[in-house]
């Protein structure tokens, strides 16, 4: 049985270039996300380059039931899932009470409910067959919630809190599961108001090539968590030296749109 790595959200962004860089490294691939253009015309160029089985679903993580029926779907076409990259995954900025209850729902369905639901289903075949590699996409604000990102930040500390506990839980089962936690990375991520705050300018954004690359080698290789870059490090530890009440205004000063 041939064996795939499923990747969530490889349409663009991270997603899009650890998808390139594993097709470059000669993993089969099953590729998700909503958006059928942009899978196809990855799909089709992965297939040219590479010798390698590349195929596409569309999913819309935020339905419920999707990680299940995603699931079943693989089993049904007999794709053998030894590598899952939780990826997928959207925040929006601006103050919680004046933001739709319907957008928080479908970001905590897609960043937490889905992310559980496939690192269950497809992590218990793993741990069946002792061997496997789980990646979960969480991010820099996992250790710095920010002010007017709230529960974008809180899904990425479910994120990191989840994956650290049961990748304890797993030792010594043959499967690893690691936490990848980017600071800003270029991408379609950004909203125009999230690109106007200080913080994309106190910080510069990444380039998505350079986090998957840090990605991939985390997935493949490692172990834990991984907080991309020296300086997201840096902030990543910040809230230890830093009394609470400053720490949350110098947030909400970065999160801040810029005047
Ligand atoms: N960019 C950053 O600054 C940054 C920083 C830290 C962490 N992250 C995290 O990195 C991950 C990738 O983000 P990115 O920056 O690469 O953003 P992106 O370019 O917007 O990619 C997000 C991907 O998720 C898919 N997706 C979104 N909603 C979905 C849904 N309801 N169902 C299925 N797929 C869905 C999108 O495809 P469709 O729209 O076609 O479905 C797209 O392929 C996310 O988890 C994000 O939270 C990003």
């Amino acid at each position: 049985m041939k064996e795939y790595v499923l990747i969530t959200g490889a349409g663009s962004g991270i997603g899009l270039e650890m998808a390139k860089k594993l097709a470059a490294k000669n993993f089969n691939l099953i590729l998700v996300a909503r958006s059928e253009d942009k899978l196809f015309s990855l799909q089709k160029d992965l297939k040219d380059r590479y010798d390698i089985d590349v195929t596409y679903l569309l999913y819309d993580l935020s339905e419920p039931n999707s990680a299940l029926d995603l699931y079943n779907e693989i089993q049904r076409n007999h794709y053998l899932v030894t590598g899952l990259i939780n990826n997928a995954g959207f925040g929006d900025y601006g103050n919680f009470f004046e933001m739709p209850l319907k957008k928080d729902e479908e970001m905590i369905a897609v960043n937490i409910t889905a992310l559980v639901g496939l690192t269950k289903l497809f992590g218990a075949d793993m741990i069946k067959a002792g061997k496997g590699r789980i990646m979960n996409v969480a991010s820099l604000l996992a250790f710095l919630p920010f002010p007017y990102y709230s529960v974008y930040s809180a899904t990425k500390s479910f994120v990191l809190a989840f994956t650290e506990t049961i990748s304890a839980e797993t030792e010594g089962k043959g499967v690893f599961i690691t936490a990848l936690c980017p600071g800003p990375v270029e991408t379609p991520f950004h909203t125009d108001a999230m690109r106007r705050t200080n913080a994309m300018s106190a910080n510069k954004p990444m380039s998505a090539d350079v986090v998957a690359e840090a990605g991939i080698k985390l997935f493949l290789y490692g172990n834990g968590k991984k907080v991309v870059d020296f300086m997201n490090w840096f902030l990543s530890n910040l809230p230890r030296i830093t009394p609470d009440k400053w720490m949350m205004k110098i947030k909400k000063n970065l999160a801040s749109i810029k005047k």
